[in-house]
């Protein structure tokens, strides 16, 4: 769907627009990816809450809100962007391991969902900051299960040595203190396993130990009114064109199945990239071909600047020439960006068609963490954004 317009040209009527680097956005993808979340979880006690840190375009934003999603946020300033995007301050969660004052007061004037809470420090804080406020801030905790998500070192989250969420073994006096807080009120249980996961093996796992915690505190009689499983759903790198959305069937289905919700619970996702990842490109153009004894490099506009996964994650992108049309012969390159940093590379070896000075390229699915991980390093210059298709 995306690839199909990106070699159509649409691309290119938009160059004229717009200046090289940008991220360019197939918004019929977006509401595609959409529409079959709403799809998969309609009939079910599920809430989606995007997670704004993957893309916090405000344009993106608005349009996930108006498919009903709730928010995920871990800043003030992103909590900012969901409310002037129009999300239900309801359907918000705040997570993070260092909220400061400003940010709490924020959520609590703001009457925000939930707050995600990562430590027994910071429901003090929450607790007292309410109370000064005259009102009370719900809560839940993040559990840190020791689930590995076999994901990248970089991006696992839900391991017991890593910073995020309280340890099951600390939670039941957490909770009992919660419970006699007079400004809190206590609300659920909250994880989060890592990202890109592709494996449901993980979330099945995740399920098993939240049905066996449930188990434990219905004997305790304490019941809780949401459980959050975060987010964490990969897409396919690999192959953009023919997966541009992700499996939300088989995502969800495995909540469906292997989750025993009580009566009256509700079951929270904190997705990101599998909203937004499929549906975004970073456009650029190349600058130079350059020879060196062994290897070709293709020169962009664009760098780590813009999308700094591949530096910072070894992360694969698929990259296509866009003005190549017609071209028969193939070269190897490697693709870099023109920051003065040796990981400033897009994609080793990568097999192109022959390429030029000038030359349009794509690196696809782009819509998650490149725009919002973007940096002005080298006093460069933010990327713009443009939008194709239904909005
Ligand atoms: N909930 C919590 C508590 C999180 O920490 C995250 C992501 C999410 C939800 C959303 O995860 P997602 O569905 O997008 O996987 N910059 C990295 C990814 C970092 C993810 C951080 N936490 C990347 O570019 O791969």
């Amino acid at each position: 769907m995306g690839s199909a317009m990106l070699e159509h040209g649409f691309v290119r009527d938009i160059v004229e627009q717009a200046a090289t680097p940008f991220y360019y956005y197939d918004m019929n993808v977006l509401q595609a990816t959409l529409a079959e979340v709403n799809r998969q979880t309609a009939g079910h006690p599920f809430r989606v809450h995007y997670a704004v840190k993957a893309n916090g375009n405000p344009h993106i934003l608005k349009n996930i809100a108006n498919h009903g999603l709730g928010a995920d946020l871990v800043s003030g300033g992103e909590i900012k962007a969901a409310l002037a995007a129009g999300f239900d301050p309801q359907e918000m969660t705040f997570s993070g391991v260092g909220k400061t004052d400003w940010e709490i007061r924020l959520g609590i004037e703001n009457g925000i969902g939930c707050f995600n809470v990562e430590s027994i420090p910071e429901l003090e804080v929450i607790n007292q900051l309410a109370g000064e406020m005259g009102k009370t801030a719900n809560i839940a905790f993040r559990i840190n299960p020791d689930i590995d998500a076999h994901t990248h070192k970089y991006i696992t989250t839900g391991t017991a040595d890593n910073k995020f969420g309280i340890g099951i073994e600390v939670l039941e006096g957490a909770v009992k203190h919660a419970l006699s807080l007079p400004n809190i009120h206590m609300k659920g249980l909250h994880f989060h396993i890592g990202s890109q996961i592709t494996m449901m093996q993980p979330y099945v796992m995740l399920c098993e130990t939240i049905n066996r915690l449930l188990d434990h505190y219905d004997q305790l009689g304490i019941h809780f009114e949401t459980i959050n499983v975060g987010g964490g759903l990969g897409i396919n790198y690999l192959e953009p064109d023919t997966h541009p959305l992700p499996d939300f069937e088989q995502y969800f289905g495995t909540f469906k199945q292997h989750l025993k919700l009580q009566p009256n619970q509700l079951l929270h996702f904190e997705l990101g990239r599998a909203i937004v990842g499929g549906c975004g490109s970073l456009i650029a153009r190349v600058v130079y071909v350059k020879e060196n004894r062994n290897k070709k490099f293709i020169i962009l506009d664009a760098g780590m600047t813009e999308l700094i996964r591949p530096a910072l994650y070894e992360a694969h992108h698929e990259v296509q020439n866009l003005s190549a049309a017609g071209r028969e012969q193939q070269d190897t390159y490697d693709v870099v960006g023109p920051v003065c940093e040796s990981s400033d590379v897009f994609a080793h070896d990568c097999v192109l068609p022959v390429t030029q000075r000038g030359d349009l390229i794509a690196i696809r699915s782009a819509g998650a963490y490149g725009e919002s991980m973007s940096s002005r390093y080298n006093m460069r210059s933010m990327p713009a954004s443009v939008f194709a298709g239904n909005q």
